[in-house]
């Protein structure tokens, strides 16, 4: 099939451009780079042996999207592009609702007067909030969103589903992701986040190689084995091979279906700098300090139904997760060092 990647530059894009191409897909990439580097893709090339079709766009530009839709004929859309810092979604709502929601909203128009129905959606496990069940199963509730980008996720989702009451030729997959960590295999690409990054692992990985000098583990007084926050971690590749499944599974006959992409198992934040102590041998000198605002004490899925429906199930484990995040690190202590603008 011929799949338009948006946000493909990104860090769970890049990877799942790298599954497509194995498994056969064509594929063209529009990223406005907001958050990527072209040299991502360049890699992506190197490791697959493919070309990657790129388009430097941004999606909210609709003469662009109808450009790049004309030209080829698209057998689905995987929607990746979108901001995803939480902590300036507080400070920049507008930006927030504008990117991921206007960008969300041209995209659908676009692609449906070019005769593509097909949607697989980036969503998030943050859309259950604070969850009603544990494991997370699909049929828990929405929950209220502490943030403007979790709101947005949420929103979008609502659009999804009230298009496709609209107009039923449409098939949409919501894919709600757990936590994405690790990196591809080759230690060619993996997670690059601009500044101090805010997520765990890209934090851990930083102190490891000395550009911070050491972890804040936030809270451990929750109702959890060791009183840190337990989250599901999912491998990056796992991740992206589910894009693949839903593609080539339920893709032109589905409907609207909502799937977790988890693993199914909690992990702490002192499980994680454990095994990442373990498996790299490296100290991760951390600190606690109290609760950030807006966390849960545990969130992990029930993964059972995309295991059902799309054959799809996580293959790595804690270990793998953090042998391969601190492989890209090492490898590439500043990230994608930008390799000029060719493609
Ligand atoms: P990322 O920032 O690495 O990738 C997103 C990509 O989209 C970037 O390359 C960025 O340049 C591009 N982009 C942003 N706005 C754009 C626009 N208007 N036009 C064109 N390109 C644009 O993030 P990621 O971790 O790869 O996440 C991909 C998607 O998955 C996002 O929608 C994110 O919200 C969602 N998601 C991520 C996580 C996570 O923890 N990483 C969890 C759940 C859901
Ligand atoms: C994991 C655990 C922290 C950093 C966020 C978004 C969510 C989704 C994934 C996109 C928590 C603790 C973290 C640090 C720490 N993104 N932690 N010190 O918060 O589960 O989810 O990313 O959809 O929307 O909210 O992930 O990696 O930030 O935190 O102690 O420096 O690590 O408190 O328990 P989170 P995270």
């Amino acid at each position: 099939m011929k799949i338009l990647v948006t946000g493909g530059a990104g860090y769970i894009g890049i990877h799942t451009v790298i599954e497509l191409q194995a498994s056969g897909h064509e594929v063209v990439v529009v990223d406005n780079l907001v958050n990527s580097k072209l040299a991502a893709l360049k890699r992506a090339e190197q490791i697959s042996g493919k070309e990657v079709l790129f388009l430097e766009a941004d999606v909210r530009n609709r003469n662009a999207m109808e450009q790049v839709c004309q030209s080829h004929r698209f057998d689905c859309c995987i929607h990746f592009a979108g901001l995803k810092a939480v902590g300036e979604s507080v400070l920049q709502p507008w930006k927030y609702y504008d990117n991921n929601l206007t960008g969300t909203l041209v995209l659908l128009d676009v692609l449906a007067n070019n005769g593509c129905k097909n949607l697989i959606f980036s969503s998030s496990a943050t859309v259950y909030g604070n969850p009603a069940i544990i494991p997370v199963t699909e049929a828990c509730p929405k929950g209220r969103c502490t943030n403007p980008y979790a709101q947005s996720k949420s929103m979008a989702e609502q659009i999804l589903m009230d298009i496709h009451k609209a107009d039923p030729e449409w098939n949409i997959v919501l894919l709600r992701y757990f936590n994405p960590i690790g990196a591809h295999k080759s230690g060619m690409i993996g997670e690059d986040p601009r500044g101090i990054p805010n997520n765990l692992m890209p934090y851990i990985t930083q102190v490891a190689v000395g550009k911070l000098e050491k972890l804040s583990i936030f809270g451990d007084d929750y109702h959890t084995p060791d009183g840190t926050g337990v989250r599901d971690y999912i491998h990056v590749v796992d991740l992206a091979k589910g894009h693949v499944k839903a593609l080539d599974s339920v893709i032109g006959q589905c409907g609207l279906e909502v799937f977790n992409l988890g693993t199914g198992s909690g992990y702490s934040v002192l499980d994680v700098v454990n095994s990442f102590e373990k498996v790299n041998h490296v100290k991760i000198a951390y600190e606690i300090k109290g609760r950030r605002a807006g966390d849960i004490a545990i969130c992990y899925s029930d993964p059972g139904k995309a295991e059902r429906v799309l054959g799809w199930k996580a293959e790595y484990g804690l270990e793998d997760m953090c042998r391969d995040s601190w492989n890209w690190q090492k490898n590439n202590p500043n990230g994608f060092e930008d390799e000029g603008k060719k493609l």
